[in-house]
């Protein structure tokens, strides 16, 4: 059983987190998403509701489990006896974040390797930051999030246009 986990902030999961996660799953027999709790981001939903979003968005996905964790993600990772540390890798961007991240991770557990994929080129220059922009402005990028992720995002927003207005 080879069991990997998969951390982030997922504010909010999109289709190219769940395209890893599919990739993810012909090589590992177990993925642990794994919703960061404190982030260091001023983040649009609440961990409870990253975790909603996310269970949500990989229902369709057998041997996928998503849950909060807190702290290192080394120390969660031995905890939950997990074999490798999932992360995705777009553009060039990202190498040098990752590759820190990857470094450091290592450094705090020698045992624990990262095992970096691609995703689909369409997915290349996608993030969480760009679609809450877009659907912040109007826009619906129907194909790039699951539906029940744009729901909630215009959602959020209508609900901060409300209390914008009471205030
Ligand atoms: N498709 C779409 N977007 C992707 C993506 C993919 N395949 N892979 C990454 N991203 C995007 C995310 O949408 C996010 O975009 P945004 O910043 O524009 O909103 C960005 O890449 C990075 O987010 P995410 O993948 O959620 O990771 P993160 O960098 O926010 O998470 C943790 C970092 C939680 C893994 C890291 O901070 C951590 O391990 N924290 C725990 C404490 C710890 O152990 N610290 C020491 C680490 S060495």
């Amino acid at each position: 059983m080879k069991k990997a986990v998969y951390p982030g902030t997922f504010d909010p999961i999109t289709n190219g987190h769940i395209n890893i996660i599919e990739k993810a799953t012909r090589i590992f027999d177990e993925i642990i998403i794994a919703v960061a709790n404190i982030t260091g981001k001023n983040t649009l939903f609440t961990t409870e509701e990253r975790l909603y979003l996310c269970r949500e968005s990989v229902k369709h996905i057998e041997a996928v489990k998503v849950v909060e964790f807190d702290g290192l993600t080394v120390d969660f990772a031995k905890e939950i006896g997990a074999d490798a540390m999932l992360r995705g890798l777009r553009a060039v961007s990202d190498f040098e974040y990752e590759l820190q991240l990857a470094l450091m991770n290592k450094y705090l557990d020698k045992k624990i390797d990262t095992v970096f994929l691609v995703p689909d080129y369409r997915y290349l220059y996608l993030s969480s930051s760009i679609i809450r922009q877009v659907i912040g402005l109007g826009g619906r990028p129907h194909d790039q999030i699951p539906a029940v992720v744009e729901e909630a995002i215009i959602k959020k927003f209508e609900e901060r246009e409300l209390k914008d207005l009471k205030d």
